[in-house]
């Protein structure tokens, strides 16, 4: 199963590229940076990575960010995880960064978006991995600032393909955010958006009805809704589940109990993806492998899964039958 899954080529749909940090990185960039982080060692990192939910989580990995300050900033980060990708056999990634998290602190939106986008391009040649960007508006700010930053986002649009929506999701449901998507579709992005993580299915629902979204990220609890259930299948609307994500945050208290594979038995266009790997404990491969193991995947599910990832990314149809075939 192992080799099964290292083999396939996959994409990944859901992967916050600030989430991708890891100690050593962090470590480096605050003392090339001057930025005071809470940590001496990787050990006391990885002890304060323990998380009851998404907020405390939240709290620590926009500390995190902190350190990420100028162009080659990112696109170091961007550069390692697409080594990452690279040794994973992941061919196509679909990855969101946070502008918000960056301009708050006076670093310049295309600082961000250029030293991102030379380390995609330097992967398309050097490592023949496809990607596209997804700019995501942080939800527990307002609908103004989204606006502000969807106007800045304007020059760099052909960089960016689409918009998402992420951060802290109770009491900040996608309602709040119907002008700007509207702004953002009206500007040819496309639009995808974080709902049923911790929020109830009504945020998915709203993420649909609301924000015409084509894609819903996480979605764990559309299983309250049987008609949504058949809504997401007959429809296709692809859900990108991470659950070694899920599992960090107390979505579910055990992969055993995890709904992914209910999902994708009822005919939803499930997805497997690694969120921030860097805080949660395992890139794609492991989430693959986590999931497979405690729900007793078979090889025919893990095929599926990854014909899925294809099926549910922006890419164009004939690329999509390309790796789908190369898979067959
Ligand atoms: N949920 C909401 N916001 C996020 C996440 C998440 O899992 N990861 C990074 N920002
Ligand atoms: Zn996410």
């Amino acid at each position: 199963m192992k080799n099964l899954i290292q083999n396939l080529p996959k994409a990944e749909l859901h992967l916050h590229i600030e989430g991708t940090l890891e100690p050593q990185l962090m470590f480096r960039l605050a003392k090339k940076n001057s930025i005071k982080i809470p940590y001496e060692t990787v050990d006391e990192v990885k002890k304060a990575y323990e998380f009851d939910s998404l907020q405390p989580f939240l709290d620590i990995y926009y500390a995190g960010a902190s350190v990420l300050v100028e162009k080659r900033d990112f696109y170091d980060l961007t550069w390692a995880y697409l080594v990452k990708c690279k040794e994973e056999n992941i061919v196509h990634a679909e990855i969101f960064f946070d502008p918000q998290t960056h301009t708050s602190r006076g670093i310049a939106f295309g600082d961000v978006v250029e030293g991102i986008v030379e380390a995609l391009n330097d992967a398309e040649k050097k490592l023949g991995i496809s990607s596209f960007l997804i700019m995501s508006f942080l939800r527990h700010l307002s609908e103004e600032e989204a606006i502000k930053t969807l106007k800045e986002s304007l020059p760099y649009k052909y960089f960016i393909k689409g918009v998402g929506l992420d951060s802290s999701e109770l009491g900040n449901p996608p309602s709040k955010f119907q002008k700007v998507f509207q702004m953002a579709k009206n500007a040819g992005y496309e639009c995808v958006a974080h709902a049923g993580e911790e929020g109830d299915a009504s945020y998915i629902k709203e993420a649909l009805d609301l924000l015409h979204v084509s894609r819903i990220d996480h979605g764990v609890r559309c299983d309250e809704d049987i008609e949504l259930m058949k809504r997401l299948r007959d429809e296709q609307i692809p859900l990108t589940m991470c659950p070694l994500s899920n599992l960090k945050l107390k979505v579910v208290d055990d992969l055993k109990n995890y709904n992914l594979k209910k999902l994708l038995d009822f005919g939803i266009l499930v997805t497997i993806n690694s969120d921030d790997p860097a805080y949660f404990g395992g890139y794609l491969n492991e989430n693959y492998e986590a999931v497979a193991k405690s729900l007793n995947l078979n090889e025919d599910d893990i095929k599926t899964l990854a014909i899925n990832s294809f099926k549910a990314s922006f890419l164009s149809d004939e690329a999509k039958n390309r790796y789908i075939e190369d898979i067959n």
